[in-house]
C-alpha cells in the first residue's frame, strides 16, 4: 500500500505529480503529500483525505518546481493525518522522503537518533528513515542513502530530493515495487506505470538492494555496493485506454465489464494441447503430478478462488489440494518436503503474505507456482513457474475480474490435469472445452441481469446484514458475494455452505435478513432448495441465484435471477457476476465511494 511517484525534467512538477497520485489512489487514500525543490528550498505539501483535497490546495498556491515527489499514504505507522503524510523531511530541512514499506528496527534507528540529537514530529517509521538519510547526508546524496538503507530492516521502495542537489532524484527498493519511467529529457519513477504511462511507456524495473540515481540526463542504477547494473529498458504491455474509466462512472463497474474479455485473455492459447500459452499449463502439471501434497495459498478474494481451485482440483483431476490462507500457512508448520508442490495466487503479486508464504515455502524444498496477474511482480519473481491470469489492470479496490480470471486459470489447471490423469476421459474433455469457450458469451448475458439486480439492490440497501449461502463449488462464490458486500458497503455479511445454516446462522433469520442463495441446477439442487425453504419457514427474504428455465425456485424466492445454462465448474464464474453487481449497486445507493472503501487498499505489502 501506499503509492509513489516523482518526476525531473524540464517541465513543472506539481500537476504531473498530482496526475500520477490520483492513478496510484488505489493504493492508499488516507492523506496525501508532495515536495518540490523551488528557488533552493524545500516546499512541502499534505493533506489528510483524497489527492482531490491536496491539489484544491495546491490550486490555492501555485509551485512551480522542476523536480517533486509525490505520496499518497495508506496508514501503518501513526494515524492518518497531516503531519503523518509524506514526505517527510529530515530535521535541517535538507532533504524529503517518500517510502511505501515498513521499517521493521525503526525503534532501535530513532533511539540511535535521539540520542545524536535528532527531533521527531511523527509516529511513523518513514520520518526515522528521513532523519537517518539527513544524518548521513554530507556531500552525495546517493551515498547518504546507500549508507542509511544499508542500515534499515524491512520492505521499502523510497525517493530522495535534496536542494543542495536540485535535479536529482535517488531512490532505492526492497520488496515493494519501484519503476523507472524514461521520457525525453525527463524521468519518473513510481510504484506503478500507471503512475506515468500518459508520458512514456519505457520503462526500468528497480530490483531489490539496488539504488538509482535519477536526473534528467539520465539513470544510473548500482547495487548496495556502489557496482554499476545495465539495465534493460522495456516497455509496458497496458495502456492508457485500460487505466481509464472510459466512460464507466467507477473502475470497479468498468471492471466487472470488462470480464467476458478479460476471460478469453484468460483461456486464450490454453485449452487444448499446442495452443499458443498451453506450454506454461504443462510444465505445471508435471509437478502437479507427481507432488507429494499440493497447497493453494492466497488472501481475501484470491483465496476464494482457491477455494474454488480445491474443488475443481479434486473433483475434475482426482488430486487431493489443501487450500491456506497465507496468513496462517507459515505460522503452522505445515508438512512441506521437496516433492510438495505450492501454489500461490494473487492478482497483484505484491501481497506481503502471500510472499512470506511462499519464501517460506520455498526454504523448506517446496516447488512454488505463482497464479499472477502482473508480468515482474513480486510473486512471478519468486515463482518457480508462473501462469499469468491476462485480466489486464485493475483499479477498483475490490476484486472483480481477477477473481473469475484466477477461476477460469484453475479450471484450465485441473482440465489438462485431470486428461493426464485419466479422470477427464476424452469425450468429457471435448464437452468441457466447449463450455469454456462459450464462457465469455455466457459471462456477457450474466451481465444482462444488470438491470434486474439494480432494482434487488435498491430494495435492499438499507439491510443492516446479508447471509449468503452455496454448496460444493458454489460456497467459496458466497464467501465472495459477502465479501464484496462487506468491503464497498460496509453491510455486514457473511457466507456460509448452505446446509452449515442450520448449525448456528439459522438463528440470524427473521423478516428482515436478505439472503442470497445461489442455487444452479446441479447435483446439490435438491438440498440446496429445502435450505431455501428453511429460511422462508422463518420469514427470511430470498434472492435466488439459479439456472435459466428453471421454474422449482420461483415459488419461494422473493427474487430469482436466472443464468445461463452451464456445465457444474463454470457456474462460479456465471455467478459471481450478478453478486459483484448487487454490492456495487447497493454501494452506489448509499453513495459511498465504490472504488476507493475506507480502510482499504488494493495491495496490502504489510503482513
Ligand atoms: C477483495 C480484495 C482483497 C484481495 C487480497 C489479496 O476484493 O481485493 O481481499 O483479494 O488482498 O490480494 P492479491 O490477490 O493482490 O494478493
Amino acid at each position: 500500500m501506499c503509492g509513489i511517484v516523482g518526476y525531473t525534467g524540464g517541465r513543472n512538477a506539481a500537476p504531473i505529480l498530482l496526475a500520477g497520485l490520483g492513478r496510484l489512489e488505489y493504493r492508499g487514500y488516507d492523506s496525501s503529500g508532495i515536495a518540490l525543490i523551488q528557488n533552493d528550498n524545500l516546499i512541502v505539501r499534505k493533506k489528510q483525505g483524497k489527492v482531490e483535497d491536496l491539489r484544491l490546495s495546491l490550486e490555492r498556491e501555485p509551485t512551480a518546481s522542476l523536480i517533486g515527489l509525490g505520496h499518497t499514504r495508506w496508514a501503518t505507522h501513526g494515524v492518518p493525518s497531516e503531519q503523518n503524510a509524506h514526505p517527510h523531511v529530515d530535521n535541517a530541512n535538507r532533504i524529503a522522503l517518500i517510502h511505501n514499506g515498513i521499517i521493521e528496527n525503526h525503534a532501535a534507528i530513532k533511539e540511535f537518533l535521539l540520542s545524536e540529537g535528532y527531533q521527531f514530529y511523527t509516529s511513523t517509521d518513514t520520518e526515522v528513515l528521513a532523519q537517518l538519510v539527513g544524518h548521513h547526508f554530507h556531500a552525495n546524496l546517493a551515498d547518504a542513502v546507500r549508507a542509511a538503507v544499508n542500515q534499515v530492516e524491512g520492505s521499502y521502495s523510497i525517493a530522495v530530493i535534496a536542494p543542495e542537489d536540485p535535479l536529482t532524484i535517488v531512490a532505492a527498493r526492497n520488496g515493494i515495487p519501484l519503476i523507472i519511467g524514461i521520457g525525453e529529457g525527463e524521468y519518473f519513477i513510481a510504484s506503478d506505470t500507471a503512475a506515468f504511462l500518459e508520458h512514456t511507456n519505457q520503462i526500468i524495473t528497480l530490483e531489490d538492494h539496488e539504488i538509482a540515481v535519477i536526473t534528467p540526463a539520465g539513470v544510473n542504477v548500482s547495487a548496495a555496493g556502489q557496482q554499476h547494473i545495465r539495465k534493460e529498458i522495456s516497455t509496458v504491455a497496458s495502456n492508457l485506454e485500460q487505466i481509464e474509466k472510459n466512460g464507466f462512472e467507477h473502475f470497479m463497474l468498468k471492471e466487472i465489464y470488462d470480464q467476458p474479455r478479460a476471460l478469453e485473455a484468460a483461456m486464450r492459447g490454453r485449452i487444448d494441447p499446442g495452443g499458443i500459452n498451453y506450454h506454461e499449463i504443462e510444465v505445471v502439471l508435471s509437478y502437479l503430478e507427481n507432488a507429494s501434497r499440493i497447497y493453494l495459498t492466497a488472501c481475501g478474494t484470491s483465496w476464494h478462488a482457491a477455494l474454488i481451485g480445491e474443488y475443481l482440483l479434486e473433483q475434475i483431476a482426482g488430486v487431493a489440494v489443501e487450500v491456506e490462507y497465507a496468513s496462517e500457512f507459515r505460522y503452522r508448520q505445515p508438512l512441506i518436503d521437496k516433492k510438495t508442490v505450492v501454489v500461490a495466487i494473487s492478482q497483484s503479486g505484491e501481497t506481503a503474505d502471500t510472499l512470506a508464504a511462499m519464501k517460506m515455502a520455498k526454504e523448506q524444498g517446496a516447488m512454488v507456482i505463482g497464479i499472477a496477474n502482473t508480468v515482474g511482480s513480486s510473486v512471478s519473481l519468486a515463482s518457480d513457474e508462473t501462469i499469468y491470469i491476462n485480466a489486464g489492470p485493475e483499479i477498483g479496490v475490490a476484486s472483480t475480474k481477477s477473481f473469475t480470471s484466477q477461476v477460469m486459470v484453475l479450471i484450465l489447471l485441473a482440465k489438462a490435469l485431470g486428461e493426464r490423469t485419466g479422470r477427464l476421459d476424452a469425450r468429457a474433455a471435448a464437452n468441457m472445452a466447449q463450455a469454456i469457450e462459450a464462457l465469455p458469451e455466457m459471462a456477457n448475458a450474466s451481465l444482462g441481469t444488470a438491470g434486474q439486480v439494480q432494482e434487488i439492490a435498491a430494495q435492499f440497501e438499507r439491510s443492516r446484514d446479508f447471509l449468503y449461502l452455496g454448496r460444493g463449488l458454489n460456497f467459496p462464490v458466497a464467501l465472495e458475494g459477502a465479501l464484496k458486500m462487506k468491503e464497498i458497503s460496509y453491510i455486514h455479511a457473511e457466507g456460509y455452505p448452505a446446509a452449515e445454516m442450520k448449525h448456528g446462522p439459522i438463528a440470524l433469520i427473521d423478516e428482515n435478513m436478505p439472503v442470497v442463495c445461489i442455487a444452479p441446477r446441479d447435483d446439490t439442487y435438491g438440498k440446496i432448495l429445502s435450505n431455501i425453504q428453511e429460511v422462508k419457514a422463518r420469514r427470511g427474504r430470498i434472492i435466488a441465484l439459479t439456472s435459466e428455465g428453471d421454474k422449482g425456485i420461483n415459488k419461494l424466492a422473493d427474487h430469482v435471477i436466472q443464468l445461463p445454462e452451464t456445465i457444474p465448474a463454470l457456474y462460479p464464474i456465471l455467478a459471481a457476476i450478478p453478486l459483484q453487481l448487487l454490492a456495487y449497486h447497493i454501494a452506489v445507493g448509499l453513495d459511498l465511494d465504490v472504488d476507493q472503501p475506507r480502510n482499504l487498499a488494493k495491495c496490502v505489502t504489510v503482513e
